[in-house]
């Protein structure tokens, strides 16, 4: 099969951790006979300081024209600080988004047997957890009216939702709850918030054309309880953009480790896969990030993008064997030898044979 790949590797770790995975996918597209095309383009502060604009059209030409794409992160700090700054690389996250269309961000949290103790959360409360949390990306309040009024004094940003956008959102939820267990949790704030009561009748509303389906619905703040509680009882949950934005920071702490989640982001256009972490600049350079979740985010790739399935399992396999081996960064390693992101990268290429 010929891959048409779209390479964002963007800012801190980005470049490192899409390497790593890079040659996975290679090794995968040597055993399997598939041609990959790879097409690198700027985005993040990287393309600020190139061209002055996160996003570019060019990049974006790149990415309508790519089967996938595969991003590894954005952010720089010297603009965490300044929020006067003109632009801003997460602007160019936003605007990508919303020009690619990528309406659901599709994050998985499971745990690994062999790193179970990593958890800052007991064993037994996190053993067996496998949830995915849909988190809508293209509307609420990152992309409502906001302003400033009274001289400047008074600020707002305003949460709206259309009934189509919970539609297609909640559609891929109850669909992905149909391949799972029929489990299907839809997190909001209609006690308080008439968007929430919005959601919550449109999904009330669907239940009858996926009768197999249970549905329930949680208030935001006593699922972000439960979430550390009992990780387990959750299968797959669908939120509006912020609500999934804290809660699936919180979800990747049941692992053990931001540097291992991957995600995927769906939409009208070219699917996007991208680790969950940042661009963790204290890292760049220096070899020592972990590439795992980037690996894992090209594994979803093969499987959701392209229908490549045996491609997807053989890379989840070999990502077990490194960290059953203990071949793996320092963020993992504990009092082990830890290894380079370079290393952990040649080790999971050189098992796909
Ligand atoms: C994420 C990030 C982004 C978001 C930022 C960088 C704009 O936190 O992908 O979760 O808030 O969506
Ligand atoms: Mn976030």
């Amino acid at each position: 099969m010929k891959l048409n790949i779209a390479l964002l590797a963007g800012d801190g770790i980005g470049p490192e951790v899409i390497d790593q995975a890079v040659k996975v996918c290679n090794a995968i597209a040597k055993k399997f006979n598939h041609e990959i095309n790879w097409t690198s383009a700027l985005t993040g502060a990287c393309a600020i300081d190139a061209v002055g604009e996160p996003y570019p059209d060019s990049t974006h030409e790149v990415c309508m024209a790519a089967d996938a794409i595969l991003f590894g992160a954005i952010g720089d700090p010297k603009y965490d600080n300044d929020p006067k700054a003109p632009v801003r690389p997460e602007q160019g996250l936003l605007k990508m988004r919303k020009k690619l269309g990528l309406f659901a961000n599709v994050r998985p949290t499971f745990t690994f047997p062999s790193l179970i103790d990593n958890s800052p959360l007991k064993r037994e409360r996190i053993e067996g957890t496998d949830l995915i949390i849909l988190r809508e990306l293209t509307g609420g309040i990152y992309f409502g009216e906001r302003g400033r009024k009274d001289n400047g004094n008074t600020a707002f940003d305003t949460c709206t939702y259309t009934r189509d956008e919970i539609i297609r959102l909640a559609k891929l939820g109850f669909e992905m709850a149909m391949k799972r267990s029929k489990k299907l949790c839809c997190v909001d704030k209609a006690n308080v918030l008439e968007s929430s009561r919005l959601w919550r009748e449109t999904v009330q509303d669907m239940e009858k054309d996926y009768p197999e389906v249970t549905v329930s619905y949680e208030f935001v703040d006593a699922v972000a309880m439960r979430l550390v509680q009992w990780p387990s009882s959750y299968d797959v949950m669908i939120t509006e953009n912020l609500f999934g934005d804290i809660l699936t920071d919180e979800a990747s702490v049941i692992s053990g480790s931001m540097g291992l989640m991957p995600s995927a982001s769906i939409g009208l256009h070219t699917s996007l896969f991208e680790p969950i972490h940042g661009s963790y600049p204290q890292a760049a350079g220096k070899d020592i990030a972990n590439p795992l979740a980037t690996v894992l985010s090209a594994a979803m790739m093969f499987e959701d993008a392209f229908g490549l399935k045996e491609e997807a399992e053989l890379i989840r396999a070999v990502v077990n064997k490194s960290l059953e081996e203990g071949i793996v960064t320092e963020d993992i390693a504990g009092k082990n030898k830890a290894y380079k992101t370079s290393e952990v990268g040649d080790y999971l290429s050189s098992r796909i044979n």
